[in-house]
């Protein structure tokens, strides 16, 4: 099968671009592994003519909206985002008319519509930059993630009023489970993604007693595993990262906070379907011209500031 995707991937042109949360298999044959801003920047930089794009529906979307001229595919139409289902955009607009001339700062992890009555997109790698590049003053409505919107807010001490929505997989994740986890693991450094339920206590557990502990997005605890001088880790995060991490680092090791922490969405995506999509060239995303243009302006946005 492996064969076959290859020399398919060849004939057509294509380029595998993967989310760190993907399957290990998944991520194995792609020609790029990385984090939300780490993707769309390949495929805004691409030769390809096609992009199998192995993640989330919403990523493929904007894989799209950077790049109109190239086919975008993605193996399973049904791999949705349940933070990115939390906001749509007629509640959105809702939301901007309570705060006339607030400026909307949209998380990636939202379909193409909501981006569309966005002033700026980010991702969890450059949200507190993003919302700092604004003129201080401000009033900032921040959506859809309230664990990153409240992570967001204590690094920049701004004036935000954030969305009350969360990601399933994330949302779970307890303080509990965190002291647990460093009581087993006490040499370890804690590494953590803001779409956490745990983030502000784990801000504040940092503060209060000397754990090791960064927020980061999954590009970000990848790096960061890699440059330490720590032997020992724990993830609080989807456990699809785990594979790049053990990948890299052979003689470290790696903990997981749960072993749930499993997004059924992202796991969708196997080595069948990617094969189909290159044979078929299923399923293919398609983004209405207008949405994209006023899409694309955010997401330029936050392309500019990393
Ligand atoms: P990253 O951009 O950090 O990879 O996060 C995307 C995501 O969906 C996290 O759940
Ligand atoms: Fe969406 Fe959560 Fe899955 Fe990330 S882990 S893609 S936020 S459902």
């Amino acid at each position: 099968m492996i064969d076959e995707i290859l020399r398919l991937k060849g004939e057509r042109n294509a380029v595998i671009l993967a989310h760190n949360y993907q399957l290990p298999e998944v991520q194995d044959i792609a020609d790029f592994v990385g984090d939300s801003l780490g993707l769309s920047q390949q495929a805004a930089k691409t030769k390809a003519d096609v992009i199998v794009f192995c993640g989330v529906h919403f990523m493929a979307e904007t894989a799209k909206i950077i790049c109109p001229e190239k086919t975008v595919l993605i193996p399973d139409m049904k791999a949705g985002c349940s933070l990115a289902d939390e906001i749509n955009a007629t509640q959105l607009r809702a939301w901007k008319e309570e705060h006339p001339g607030a400026v909307v700062v949209s998380y990636v992890n939202t379909t193409a519509e909501v981006k569309a009555e966005s002033d700026y997109c980010c991702t969890s790698s450059n949200a507190v930059k993003i919302v700092q590049s604004i003129p201080k003053g401000k009033e900032i409505l921040f959506l859809p993630d309230m664990f990153l919107g409240a992570y967001v807010k204590e690094q920049t001490q701004r004036d935000i009023h954030i969305w009350p929505g969360e990601c399933h997989v994330h949302a779970k994740f307890s303080p509990k489970d965190i002291t647990d986890s460093m009581a087993k693991y006490p040499r370890a450094e804690l590494l953590v993604h803001p779409e956490c339920g745990c983030t502000t206590n784990c801000m504040y557990l940092s503060k209060t007693f000397p754990v090791k502990m960064h927020i980061l997005s999954t590009e970000g605890m990848i790096r960061r595993a890699k440059e330490s001088q720590t032997k020992e880790f724990v993830i609080a995060t989807e456990n699809g990262i785990m594979h790049r991490m053990k990948k890299e680092n052979s003689e470290k090791k790696f903990y997981p906070v749960s072993e749930d922490a499993v997004c059924r969405y992202m796991k969708m995506i196997t080595l069948g379907k990617v094969l189909n999509s290159l044979k078929n060239m299923e399923h293919e995303v398609v983004v209405p011209e207008e949405t994209a243009a006023k899409a694309k302006k955010s997401i330029q946005r936050m392309l500019e500031i990393v």
